[in-house]
């Protein structure tokens, strides 16, 4: 049987409709929550609330425009009673040497990870307050972590995340608002479509992690998510944890 660890919870998950985002929108159903769905897919956004019913609401939008923030949270309110839950999943970069990277390079890696981040965390803070006992989870990467080279702005938008995250987890512990760090490795479409491209390098990359592969996001990536949601975490708070199989070991 399912564990319903997440029964009653109102949260929001940007980039919730496809990869890591869409196995962490079924888990939390799962689980007993309710979810509102940002994306900028609206077919994959509506095929999400077709297939889950009444436990989501899709609200397609871009997460670097500010008003969409303020729209998921008052939607949530409206629909679900509260909001309980902040997952910022969705972000996007282009991939390129340091000095090809543009100002518009920048400004879209910057835009849709940290701002839309910090957008989502300042839009949601007045609701989370209220529940008494809430979680952010938020996104990192071992590119940052790492310094994978072509990675500059989005690995500079990873870490700036991180280190947003810890402060935040520090000021809103006082109001037993939880905010922690998820870094996954996981085979979604995108990494899927370089597998096929790279075979060579793909099993390469695969056998370099210690448990011998490229996670799934429905079984080994959103768990992690579910778990640092739900009041089994209570006690965790300011954390980066690596859900890659073991390639990067953080002390
Ligand atoms: N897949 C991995 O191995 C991996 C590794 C390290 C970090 N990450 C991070 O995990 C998160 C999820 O990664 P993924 O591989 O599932 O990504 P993805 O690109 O497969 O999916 C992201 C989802 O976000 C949506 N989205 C993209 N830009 C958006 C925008 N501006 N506004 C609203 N929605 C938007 C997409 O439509 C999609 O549904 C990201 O933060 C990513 O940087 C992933």
């Amino acid at each position: 049987m399912t564990s319903r660890t997440l029964q009653g919870k109102s949260a929001i998950v940007t980039g919730g409709a496809s990869g890591i985002g869409g196995a962490i929108t079924r888990l939390f159903v799962a689980r007993g929550a309710r979810v509102v769905v940002v994306d900028l897919q609206e077919e994959a956004g509506q095929a999400i609330e077709k297939e889950l019913g009444d436990a989501v609401v899709f609200l397609p939008g871009d997460v670097s425009d500010r008003t969409v923030a303020d729209t998921a949270v008052a939607t949530a309110v409206d629909r679900f009673g509260s909001l309980d839950v902040l997952v910022n999943n969705a972000s996007v970069s282009r991939q390129k040497p340091f000095e090809e990277q543009t100002d518009d390079d920048w400004n879209l890696a910057m835009d849709t990870g940290l701002y839309a981040t910090r957008n989502f965390m300042l839009a949601a803070l007045p609701e989370l307050k209220k529940t008494g006992n809430a979680s952010i989870v938020n996104f990192g990467s071992g590119a940052g972590l790492n310094g994978q080279p072509n990675q500059a702005s989005y690995a500079a938008a990873k870490e700036a995340i991180r280190g947003l995250s810890r402060v935040a987890a520090n000021e809103w512990a006082t109001f037993n608002i939880r905010v922690n760090v998820v870094c996954p490795m996981a085979l979604t479409a995108g990494v899927a479509a370089w597998a096929d491209a790279r075979p060579e390098q793909y099993a390469q990359s695969a056998a370099s992690v210690p448990l011998g592969r490229f996670g799934d996001p429905d079984r080994d990536v959103a768990p992690i998510v579910g778990f640092l949601a739900s009041d089994d975490a209570q006690y965790m708070t300011g954390q980066t944890v690596m859900a890659d199989g073991g390639s990067v070991k953080l002390r």
